[in-house]
């Protein structure tokens, strides 16, 4: 690999000025709304979110929103809270924040389509580990959805390298991260370590940003990145990915991910994969509801 193409790429990735920020507003919430549920109260909740003006129209779209079936119109900021659940704020506030960072159509990926993506890799995840009793169930979702974190620190750092990657990958139906590797030396995985590291997400959320393209390399939380980057593949044969098909046929129990996955949660092997992948269809009807609620709106 051109080693001055890499060091390019991880300079402007390093010196970035824009490098998206944590929206002011997410930081306070995440750290409130991370207290047991029982801890809450629902008006500091409502005070917080009604500081940002998108993410209470969105909180407020999604009570309405045929997800959750109301009886009647949800018309304030504190009706939807009550609608969503406590619980659910968290992921609501961080969906809502994160889809803001990308912007739109730069780098030559719909952001619709990413998002898409990313909701059905956090969907499913959760839903695997809860279905195969795997210890890192409640952790799966906000894993899933943030993946591909990387995605978003490359089309903000390099969109002139991404763009040219991610028209590599369409043209060729090769992954997206060997196309980036191809075109810049660097892939979404590694830059993405860059910006969780920056952000201090948390420890399980940067292995699995880091290492999802090459679990059984993950120094920590193996299982968990596994399940995540088994997760990612399995969306992208369904055409879940990124706006194009992949030229290749994948076997899911050859995978590095599914062998790093049974290194760590043994009984991963009794699992019914057939069924499990065939029941991935009804996620996809829900995924798409959630991505309409969520972002087709405006
Ligand atoms: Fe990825
Ligand atoms: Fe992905």
């Amino acid at each position: 690999m051109n080693g001055t193409v890499r060091e390019q790429a991880l300079r402007k990735l390093e010196s970035i000025e824009n490098m998206p920020s944590i929206p002011a507003i997410l930081e306070p919430l995440l750290r409130y709304l991370s207290l047991p549920v029982d801890e809450l109260q629902v008006q500091k909740v409502v005070d917080m979110i009604s500081n940002d003006e998108s993410l209470t129209v969105q909180c407020l779209h999604l009570a309405n929103s045929p997800l959750y079936c109301r009886w009647q119109a949800v018309d304030s900021l504190r009706g939807a809270i009550m609608a969503l659940g406590l619980g659910k704020m968290k992921e609501v506030a961080l969906a809502c924040s994160f889809m803001k960072m990308l912007p739109k159509q730069v780098g030559g990926i719909d952001p619709v389509i990413f998002w898409e993506h990313s909701l059905a890799c956090a969907m499913v995840s959760r839903h695997l580990a809860r279905k195969l009793s795997l210890p890192f169930a409640e952790k799966a979702y906000l894993a899933g959805l943030l993946h591909d974190f990387g995605v978003i620190a490359n089309v903000t750092a390099l969109p002139h390298e991404f763009a040219a990657a991610l028209a590599l990958a369409r043209a060729k139906e090769i992954p997206l991260h060997e196309a980036e590797t191809e075109v810049m030396g660097i892939n979404h995985a590694e830059s993405g370590r860059i910006l969780a590291e920056l952000w201090r997400l948390a420890p399980e959320l940067i292995a699995v940003i880091g290492d999802h393209h090459s679990p059984a390399q993950a120094k920590t939380n193996r299982g968990l990145v596994a399940l995540v980057g088994l997760v990612d593949l399995l969306c992208r044969m369904r055409g879940l990915g990124y706006g194009y098909a992949e030229n290749r046929i994948v076997n899911l129990l050859e995978e590095e991910a599914y062998a790093t996955l049974l290194e760590e949660c043994p009984l991963v092997r009794g699992a019914d994969w057939t069924r499990i992948t065939f029941e991935l269809d009804n996620y996809m009807y829900e995924v798409h509801n959630l991505v309409a609620a969520l972002y087709r709106m405006q």
